[in-house]
């Protein structure tokens, strides 16, 4: 990689295209990285207008670029999956993003709605390229009494091995204590079993860690009832969907969550959690700071942790003098909280 970063901007949809200008200041001012940007306008009105989901020369131009910022997908206009699978499945799966890294993260004890949490630090590995995500299935007779609709899971031993072999060497790194694979093996006896037995054997080169397991339906429980028992997680691409919206909920919303879409030898891409959010979007009143985030674990992968510890070290500061977005209980706008993490950071770098 050469001195100057290339980051591609994909700002997507509804509150995407609020949320990214800002959240792009803030990395800029975070930063000692030089960094280069190119807008692409992938999303709705795009396809609205010429009936292009994702040209082909986007695709190939991305390959020249060091990482993919992006807002969300996904506009009522637009019928369900177009854009969510044309767009951002598309980028995750050719670009061979296996691992969707979420961070559950607790940064002020009062934002989560259970009793008795005090502090909160898991890591969430969802396998990002397979599962029911791959899109194989189809519809027979449609619309008919007869109707038969299949949608298939699909799991292989290499995309399963790499994402839990992940995990476990992050932990290690990390100096984490523990590995809990969540799965449904008790139910998917082929696909899950190949989870189970994948696991067990990465495990073993793990000695310093523990493993544990639990399924997904208990699983949900501790996430509510005792999420402090969990430290990092390596689950499915669906389980890890739902469960890391369940994660972000535990540690104050939506409006926090932020992850990151790994290929360690490839091209990796920076989003939150949530999605275009229509109800709320074109007010300036979605919360930026998951897109903040996401931003901060950006820099940290392009190797800046000075300007990733930066960003969290301004998230905490904006959250403690509640300098927010309504959805954390504040009166500011999008645009208000960018600036009031740029004064902190101003001073800072
Ligand atoms: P959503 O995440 O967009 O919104 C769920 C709820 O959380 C809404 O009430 C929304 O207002 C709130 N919310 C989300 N982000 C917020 C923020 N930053 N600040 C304040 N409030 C926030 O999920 P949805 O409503 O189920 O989906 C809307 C669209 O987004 C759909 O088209 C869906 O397919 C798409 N989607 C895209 C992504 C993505 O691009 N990564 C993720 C999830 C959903
Ligand atoms: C997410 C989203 C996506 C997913 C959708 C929009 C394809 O919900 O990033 O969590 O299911 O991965
Ligand atoms: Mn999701």
């Amino acid at each position: 990689m050469s001195d100057v970063k290339k980051i591609a901007l994909i700002p997507g949809d509804g509150i995407g295209k609020e949320i990214v200008p800002v959240a792009w200041e803030v990395v800029k001012k975070a930063t000692a990285l030089k960094l280069e940007s190119k807008v692409f306008d992938l999303g709705a009105e795009r396809y609205l207008a010429t009936g292009e989901v994702f040209p082909e020369e986007i695709k190939e131009e991305l390959k020249g670029f060091d990482a993919v910022f992006l807002g969300a997908l996904g506009d009522p206009r637009v019928k369900p999956g177009v854009l969510e699978r044309g767009i951002l499945l598309t980028l995750r799966f050719e670009f061979d993003q296996f691992a969707n890294l979420r961070p559950m993260k607790l940064y002020r004890e009062d934002l989560t709605p259970l009793k008795n949490l005090k502090q909160l630090d898991v890591m969430f590995f969802r396998e990002n390229t397979e599962d029911l995500y791959i899109g194989a299935g189809g519809i027979l007779k449609k619309g008919t009494p007869d109707e038969v609709a299949l949608q298939e899971l699909v799991q292989t031993r290499k995309g399963v091995e790499r994402i839990v072999r992940l995990a476990f060497e992050w932990a290690k790194k990390e100096g984490r204590r523990k590995v809990t694979l969540i799965d449904k093996s008790n139910v998917l006896t082929y696909a899950h079993d190949l989870w189970q037995r994948v696991f067990w054997e990465v495990a073993s080169d793990y000695p310093e860690l523990e493993a544990n397991h639990l399924l997904v339906d208990a699983a949900a429980m501790k996430m509510v009832l005792a999420p402090e028992t969990l430290d990092v997680v390596v689950t499915t691409n669906m389980f890890g969907d739902i469960l890391t919206d369940l994660g972000a909920a535990v540690c104050g919303g939506l409006g926090l969550a932020a992850s990151g879409n790994i290929n360690p030898d490839g091209l990796s891409m920076f989003e939150p959690v949530h999605g275009s959010a229509p109800d709320i979007a074109g007010k300036n009143i979605a919360n930026p700071l998951a897109a903040v985030l996401a931003g901060g674990m950006m820099l940290d992968h392009l190797g800046d942790s000075l300007g990733a510890k930066l960003i969290d070290d301004a998230v905490s500061f904006v959250l403690n003098e509640h300098q927010v977005t309504p959805d954390l209980g504040g009166s500011l706008t999008t645009t208000e909280v960018g600036k009031a993490l740029e004064a902190y950071l101003e001073e800072r770098r």
